[in-house]
């Protein structure tokens, strides 16, 4: 670093993985659409200085910040910068705190790495800051497919195949998608449910293999629900999404609960997204009144909730 002191923002987009979550870790395909509620950092660096500094997450400053640390050291690490920069001072803003398994650690690491490129002057291109956020999630979930932080990086809705390359293409949906979106509350670790998942595959091979080709099987049918704006077939999609996620194990009573909730209310379908074992779950719905509906008795039972377009941005754009 050249300058003496520098200051830089950035945003990471929110993500609800529509089907295959860990299965997607695996190389089956998955597809993901953003949330449009982004992940907000502000940066200053300062030098001399020493140390990384945290304000506006939840457990900042209480020890709880370990692993953002090593997360923000990781990113700068990925963008080629001394991860001992001097002091770096690091904003949060996150209007959805504790909602697990929106991918807020991958917005992080995509604001972060944006926050940083124009605290020290560099332009960085879209590729560059995907590929230094991965580095950060690397920190919070011990595999990461590299989903989270694509849509975080792009904030476009996409279908993602580890291992090829370029992993992910766009999906363009054939009218904005309504979900209501509810958090049960309860702690997520992506760690821990993919390691999880792990334990079942190495347990219940043939079981394991059996899964992969029905998780295949399902996203293919799903894109084709996407594309053409069959958004019951979808629902129902998703929920099969959601009976094969109970199989592996990635549940929780709490979450079952809401899906039950939501398809009783009239959802065309629902599930579990993300790491599961805790975190949001999500409902597909005809229109906004009824998710606004939903998202209210949800709120009623104790779970924050909001209805949102995921997508609706990149449908109105388009490429
Ligand atoms: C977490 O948002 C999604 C998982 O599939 C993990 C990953 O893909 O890295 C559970």
């Amino acid at each position: 670093m050249d300058e003496h002191r520098g200051e830089g923002r950035g945003r990471g987009f929110r993500k609800a993985i529509l089907i295959n979550e860990h299965f997607v870790v695996y190389g089956v395909p998955a597809v993901a659409v953003p949330v449009f509620r982004p992940v907000e950092v502000s940066v200053e660096l300062h030098r001399p200085g020493k140390g990384i500094r945290l304000w506006g997450f939840p457990g900042a400053g209480k020890g709880g910040d370990g692993e953002m640390v090593q997360a923000a050291r990781a990113v700068m690490q990925g963008l080629g910068i001394d991860p001992e920069p001097g002091e770096l001072r690091i904003r949060c803003r996150d209007d959805l705190p504790n909602w697990s398994g929106l991918g807020s650690s991958a917005g992080f690491c995509v604001a972060l790495a944006r926050a940083l490129c124009e605290a020290l002057g560099r332009s960085c291109p879209d590729e560059t800051i995907n590929r230094a956020a991965y580095q950060g999630e690397r920190i919070f979930a011990a595999n990461p497919s590299g989903i989270d932080n694509t849509v975080a990086t792009y904030g476009r809705s996409l279908w993602y195949v580890r291992g090829r390359t370029p992993p992910w293409e766009w999906i363009r949906t054939a009218g904005p998608l309504r979900l209501v979106i509810g958090s049960s509350g309860l702690p997520a670790s992506t760690r821990e449910q993919v390691e999880r998942v792990a334990r079942f595959k190495e347990e219940r091979p043939s079981v394991f293999s059996a899964l992969l080709e029905e998780a295949g099987a399902l996203v293919r049918k799903a894109r084709g629900e996407l594309e053409v704006g069959d958004w019951p077939s979808l629902g129902e999609s998703m929920n099969q999404g959601h009976a094969m996620l109970r199989r592996l194990g990635v549940s929780h009573g709490v979450l079952d609960e809401m899906v039950a909730f939501c398809l009783r209310e009239g959802a065309l379908g629902a599930k579990l997204t993300g790491a599961g074992g805790g975190g949001c779950m999500i409902a597909l719905v005809e229109d906004a009144e009824l998710g606004t509906r939903i998202a209210a008795g949800l709120q009623r039972m104790g779970y924050p909730a909001i209805c949102v377009e995921p997508g609706a941005e990149d449908h109105r754009g388009g490429p």
